[in-house]
């Protein structure tokens, strides 16, 4: 990637703000996990999610797809970057908290690889810059299937 192309920190700043803003409303009362993300669109519009688990744990839904499912579904689909902070209930941020797996995928399916920019923060200041890239080599995605991106 480009150094033009990689966010400046101050963007990189007020998104994990917005990130630990949206933590705060996570819904975890059986992992006692909270996570916040804040997705940053092509166009500068930041839509927030935060995890939120259900009694019958699977249809819990993590912050990272809270955030891709609300954009999405509001008509957006230009995505240039998501912020990501996760720590046990009631801890400061103690950790950097990676996607999982299946948020990974959920990312390649509306986010070029080489281009899409991954922080996970344990402050506005402590946080590390990857590409979705780097953290889901050789994905599988639209392309395989014949289909452009929309
Ligand atoms: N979780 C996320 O929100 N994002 C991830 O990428 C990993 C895990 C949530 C799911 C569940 O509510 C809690 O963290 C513990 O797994």
């Amino acid at each position: 990637m480009k150094e033009s192309e990689k966010l400046a920190a101050d963007s990189i700043h007020e998104l994990v703000r917005a990130a630990i803003k949206a933590r705060r409303k996570s819904y975890s009362p059986y992992s006692h996990y909270q996570v916040g993300a804040a997705l940053l669109m092509a166009d500068g519009q930041i839509v927030t999610g935060c995890n939120i688990e259900n009694a019958a744990y699977g249809p819990s839904n993590c912050a990272e797809r809270t955030a891709f499912f609300k954009a999405v579904s509001e008509g957006m689909r230009e995505f240039a970057a998501i912020a990501i902070v996760g720590s046990p209930e009631g801890e400061e941020l103690t950790q950097y908290a990676y996607p999982c797996g299946v948020c990974r995928q959920v990312m390649r399916e509306f986010c070029e690889p080489s281009q899409f920019q991954i922080i996970v923060a344990k402050s506005e200041e402590d946080y590390r810059v990857m590409t979705l890239a780097e953290l889901l080599p050789e994905g599988f995605g639209p392309e395989n299937l014949h289909c452009e991106r929309e």
